[in-house]
């Protein structure tokens, strides 16, 4: 599908509820599964990666049905059972990553696959760590499929050179299910939704600075309310601080301090952001951010900042290009091996688009600030993060530009343009 987008010289303005945690949202279903009884699930997503997830686990054995449009009602024995086909992952890199580590200590085998993108990411990741504990995996160099013979694992301490809560949540989730006490230590801290939330529903979990252990626990099945996803709010964010006569409130972002990595970047760029009404929901930090239209200037990004906006890499690219100076953004390699090679394609994109930017190895340099000409086509690469970065960029583009491949929102923020239409 092709979306055109063209300047919005009114400004963006008023108060959007942003669709809930898509990290967040994933977990709820795996987590519930595990635990004997009936938990429920508020404002659960409708992006098609929880939705992946969703549909993998009723293959599980669990049972789920929808209350309203947003609450979902999870009823499991905390036992899973044999699937009788492959799974499917879809385009979910996290929902692929962690059911490996609850699927590698199961008693049945097991095949899990993607399409096109998550057959092509890499595996080896956690592959490695679950092999350590005795998991017997088969994939062709480390790529989906993957099939899992489902193996009694042992405990293992594991030091790892990625910070990549997808890699963490893999390793604990094995370790619950594991005699004795798995340990994890990272370079950086990344995402701990997995942490809280194993907490929440009584595992016997412990973090002490980079390292997290896990013993074999039962989850007790819970009550669990999924705010709203700052990957989703970080494109009102830019776009409310770039587009001129903007003064728009996001409400309901969740805010936990390894996540929020775009409000201090935005805050060093001298963004006008406030944070209001802050409280903790189920254990996340949740609040309402309000953005004005801003004078940016540039800002560098690297090292223990990476994981805390690792998704947000697109859109902050795009904030740089209003930017007066030089931001650079590095020790960002992953980014290579998301949806798309978020490196290149963002370089690629937003240079024809006007932008003067270069790829680094492992991020890139901004040069701003840039007026962006537009009036061309952009691609998508089947990346929902970059169709939506695109969009923003859209808004302040001298002449209209056409996104390929827009319909890729789906995979996390079906409303996104909805969301934007109110504010317009
Ligand atoms: C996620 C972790 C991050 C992030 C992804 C979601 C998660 O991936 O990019 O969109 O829910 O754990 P990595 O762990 O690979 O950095």
């Amino acid at each position: 599908m092709i979306k055109k987008v063209s300047k919005c010289p009114e400004g963006l303005n008023g108060e959007i509820t942003i669709p809930s945690d898509k990290s967040l949202s994933h977990r709820a279903v795996m987590f519930s599964a595990l635990a004997n009884g009936t938990s429920v699930i508020k404002n659960f997503s409708s992006g098609q990666d929880p939705l992946s997830t969703l549909n993998l686990f009723k293959q599980l054995g669990i049972n789920a049905e929808y209350k309203d449009s947003e609450t979902l009602i999870i009823t499991s024995s905390g036992k899973l059972s044999a699937p009788k086909t492959n799974l499917d992952c879809g385009n979910s890199g996290t929902t692929m990553r962690l059911v490996s580590g609850i699927l590698a200590s199961q008693n049945f085998n097991s095949v899990l696959s993607g399409d096109e993108s998550l057959s092509k990411r890499p595996m080896k990741r956690i592959i490695e760590p679950l092999a350590l504990m005795g998991a017997k995996i088969e994939s062709t160099e480390n790529h989906a499929p993957l099939k899992i013979f489902g193996s009694k694992l042992h405990p293992i301490s594991y030091i790892s050179k990625l910070a990549s809560a997808q890699v963490k949540s893999c390793v604990l989730l094995a370790g619950l299910n594991t005699d004795g006490i798995t340990c994890y230590t990272e370079p950086y801290l990344s995402r701990n939704h997995t942490e809280i939330m194993l907490k929440y529903m009584g595992a016997n979990i412990r973090t002490d600075g980079l390292t997290v252990s896990v013993t074999k626990s039962s989850l007790e099945p819970k009550e669990i309310t999924i705010c709203g996803d700052i990957s989703s709010a970080a494109y009102f964010i830019a776009a409310g601080l770039v587009v001129p006569n903007s003064d728009i409130i996001i409400k309901n972002v969740g805010l936990n301090p390894t996540r929020n990595g775009i409000i201090e970047v935005v805050k060093q760029m001298g963004g006008n952001l406030e944070i209001l009404d802050e409280k903790t929901v189920s254990g996340e930090q949740v609040g309402d951010v309000r953005v004005k239209s801003s004078e940016l200037k540039s800002c560098k990004i690297s090292g223990e900042l990476i994981p805390k906006l690792i998704d947000e890499i697109p859109v902050i690219a795009v904030l740089a290009t209003q930017a007066d100076g030089d931001t650079i953004i590095k020790d960002a390699k992953d980014l290579r091996n998301k949806e798309s090679d978020r490196i290149a394609t963002t370089v690629k994109e937003l240079q024809k688009l006007g932008a003067n930017i270069e790829e680094l190895d492992d991020g890139f340099i901004i040069h701003g600030k840039t007026t962006l000409t537009g009036g061309v086509e952009v691609e998508t690469y089947n990346d929902h993060r970059l169709a939506m970065s695109l969009f923003v960029v859209g808004l302040i583009c001298e002449k209209e530009i056409a996104i390929n491949g827009f319909e890729w929102v789906n995979i996390s923020f079906p409303t996104f343009e909805e969301c934007f239409d109110k504010l317009m």
